[in-house]
């Protein structure tokens, strides 16, 4: 299939680009590299600067490529992703994460591409008062994050059944860990995630670290949440593309491994390879206490269950830092 792949130059982008490669398809990447890697573009994919929010830029890159072959799929990871950063800069949120999706429709819509693939978050949830999130679960988001994905998951809907396109919109749960290559991973300036914030701390770039808050109904009081390997859920793209194409249904989908983990444990994982030194600090606003996916659905509707486990996701992450983040 040929397909576009709007931010392919990020942290899950390039991933999904990478299996997209591997699994045969034809692929172009449109990114604006405000947090993406060009060189982390797979060189068998034909890279565009360009960005979401700019709609004659996209327009002209979709004449370009559709006069030659149409694409078959849309596949969107151009979105801001940092939860605490979304509560003070919600505007800069909604313009990108809505209106860029707005745009990106109308976009397909306007050169008659008939199937998009959304990255959604289980942020959309909120503060989930259950042990497991199923995708029927309510969505209270508690988080201009969340919002944004929320409502971008709606106008997906609505656009879907007006122009009859499919859609495939996967809610992420805590994605880390690098390809087993160490050529890509997650790498950026202020990284807030706790898996690299830990590996970090482990490899001496960071001199310590802060639990955020250990007084969480759970355990061992620290929050728990449901870790999966990039490279397990951008393979899950690839199945998710083509169940909508070839089955011309839609689908919204949980990715997570059903288990969850605390941050406690998070840590004392890594501390089986190199000593943490970390500090009990205030709850960080806008966290739940507990976010565990069902994985039900993408095991019975694409087949899919993740390969890799939490010792994975943080070995590749510590091996893909020592690489090219010590000398
Ligand atoms: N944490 C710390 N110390 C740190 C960093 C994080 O204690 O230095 C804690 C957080 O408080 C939280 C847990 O580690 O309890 C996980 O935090 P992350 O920032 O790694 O991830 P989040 O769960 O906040 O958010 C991630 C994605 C979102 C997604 C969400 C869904 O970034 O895009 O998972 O679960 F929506």
């Amino acid at each position: 299939m040929k397909v576009c792949v709007i931010g392919g130059a990020g942290y899950i982008g390039s991933h999904a680009v990478l299996e997209l490669v591997q699994d045969g398809h034809e692929v172009v990447v449109i990114d604006n590299l405000s947090t993406g890697i060009r060189e982390a573009v797979d060189e068998n994919a034909r890279f565009y600067w360009g960005d979401i929010t700019d709609e004659s830029g996209l327009d002209e890159i979709f004449k370009k490529e559709t006069d030659t072959h149409p694409f078959d799929a849309v596949m969107h990871f151009a979105a801001k992703i940092v939860v605490f950063e979304s509560v003070s800069q919600p505007l800069e949120y909604y313009h990108n994460n809505v209106e860029g999706v707005r745009i990106m429709l109308k976009t397909m819509v306007r050169h008659g591409v008939k199937n998009v693939i959304f990255s959604s978050t289980a942020a959309v949830y909120g503060d989930v008062k259950k042990d497991i999130c199923t995708e029927e679960d309510e969505c209270i988001p508690i988080n201009p994050y969340g919002e944004t994905k929320l409502a971008s998951e709606r106008m997906i809907r609505w656009v879907t059944q007006a122009y009859e396109m499919n859609y495939c919109i996967f809610r992420y749960f805590n994605v880390a860990g690098a390809h087993e290559s160490l050529k890509i991973g997650l790498k950026r300036d202020n990284l807030t995630h706790i898996i690299p914030i830990t590996v970090q701390t482990a490899l001496k770039l960071r001199e310590s670290m802060t639990i955020f808050g250990d007084d969480y109904p759970t355990e061992d009081g620290t929050c728990i949440r449901d870790y999966i390997h990039v490279a397990d859920l951008a393979w899950a793209h690839v199945l998710g593309m083509k169940y909508i194409v070839s089955q011309q249904k839609s689908a919204t989908i949980n990715l997570g491994s059903s288990a969850g983990f605390s941050v406690k444990e998070v840590i004392d994982e890594v501390s089986r390879h190199l000593p943490v030194r970390y500090s009990i600090g205030p709850r960080r606003p806008g966290d739940p206490a507990k976010l565990i996916a069902s994985s039900t659905k993408a095991r019975e509707l694409l087949g899919w269950v993740p390969k890799r486990t939490l010792k994975d996701i943080i070995r590749t992450d510590l091996e893909f830092r020592k690489k090219h983040e010590t000398r």
